[in-house]
């Protein structure tokens, strides 16, 4: 893959260790998970939880997940056929891509998008449809998309609550989009790993709450955003059962399966929906203490409907590197602001440059002061 370098994200965290910088680069909290989860999970290794699960997952956690999707959007799956646990929502993605995507096939992404898709669906030897959300707003173009679809589209990638921009779907974003593909076999991937971090009193509007999609989509989604563990790479796919099958013949080829102890540990503490239910209002707050820090400063606000990224444009900085590409900027705010973020523009296949920029806010509250500290001066 002569294209492909190291991630903006790895480059901008190295920077960040190096420069002594806060880092609101990388999507990943600074703080800890709930105890109880780390008890759970300690629990299950001293109770002889560690050999290998079967290879769809611990089955008191698919169980937990289909309890927590008929609650939460109302559908019923069947555990044994329509859940596979994953080693995270990147493995879901990759692995729901291999399994349905043949060499010529196209998949439609929709650009600013989550940057492992692309190079998954070159693996797969696909062929990549790019088609741009709306400039000014980062909301889906249905028309677009429609212009899009031809006979060999296979595919095609939702992400809501959307990273970078945090725009979220709508319930009528869904039906238009059931409505262009309604007639066609494409299938809908929807990587929805920011579920529960939807604010403002909206909910999450899942592919799986709607009844003609549900049918054609594998909608993914990660432990590893919900319960602040990361780095333990714990997700889901859910699909119907004939997508399911397909899937988890490569998933068993890929790692097989993923770690036990996690697995029994999520399940347990899954009993309570509360950790999940609260997430929102948790991250609300942080969102809303961080945008009222930056509203002290000259960067525009974008609107943040979901996820824990806000993006700024810094169109307007009295200062002359306002004038600078999107990544030569955000290299700019690593040295010598002492704050890394993410340039939009590594979200994007061919560069584009909008002066906009990521930051991400899952962060204890006084790295996000540090942070607000120094951004001040801008
Ligand atoms: C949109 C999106 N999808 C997938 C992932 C990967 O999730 P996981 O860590 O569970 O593999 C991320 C992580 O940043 C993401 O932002």
């Amino acid at each position: 893959m002569p294209d492909v370098g190291t991630t903006i994200f790895t480059v901008m965290s190295a920077l960040a260790q190096q420069c002594g910088a806060v880092n609101l680069g990388q999507g990943f909290p600074d703080f800890d998970c709930d105890p109880r989860l780390l008890q759970a999970v300690t629990n299950a290794m001293q109770a002889g939880h560690n050999q290998y699960p079967p290879m769809a997952g611990v089955p008191a956690l698919r169980a937990a997940i289909a309890r927590k999707i008929g609650m939460q959007y109302g559908r019923r799956c069947d555990p044994d056929t329509e859940i596979t646990v994953t080693a995270g929502a990147t493995q879901a993605i990759f692995t729901a891509i291999l399994a349905l995507v043949q060499p010529g096939d196209e998949v439609i992404v929709l650009e600013p998008c989550y940057d492992s898709y692309v190079p998954n669906i070159v693996l797969a030897g696909g062929r990549v449809v790019r088609v741009p959300l709306d400039p000014h707003t980062l909301r889906p173009d249905f028309d677009r998309i429609a212009a899009a679809l031809t006979p060999r589209t296979r595919a095609l990638i939702v992400n809501t609550p959307h990273n970078p921009s945090g725009t979220i779907w709508h319930a009528a974003d869904w039906q238009r989009l059931a409505d262009v593909l309604s007639g066609t076999e494409v299938v809908v991937i929807s990587d929805e790993v920011y579920e529960h971090m939807v604010f403002d009193g909206q909910w999450h509007h899942s592919a799986l709450a709607h009844p003609a999609l549900a049918g054609r989509s594998v909608v993914v989604s990660s432990f590893g955003k919900t319960f602040h563990v990361t780095g333990w790479k714990v997700g889901y796919a859910v699909a119907p059962a004939p997508l399911m099958a397909e899937f988890r013949k490569v998933h068993q080829f890929n790692v097989f399966t993923v770690n036990t102890p996690m697995q029994h540990g999520l399940a347990a503490y899954m009993g309570d929906p509360a950790p999940y239910q609260t997430l929102a209002a948790f991250y609300q707050a942080k969102r809303d203490r961080f945008r009222a820090g930056l509203a002290c400063t000259r960067f525009r606000l974008l609107p943040c409907e979901g996820t824990y990224f806000q993006c700024v444009s810094y169109a307007e900085l009295a200062v002359p590197e306002r004038h600078l590409s999107e990544a030569a900027f955000c290299e700019w705010l690593t040295r010598e602001v002492g704050v890394a973020a993410i340039p939009l523009s590594a979200f994007y296949g061919s560069p584009t440059e909008q002066q906009r920029i990521r930051f991400c806010f899952a962060k204890r509250d006084d790295t996000l002061q540090a942070a607000l500290a120094r951004l001040a001066r801008l």
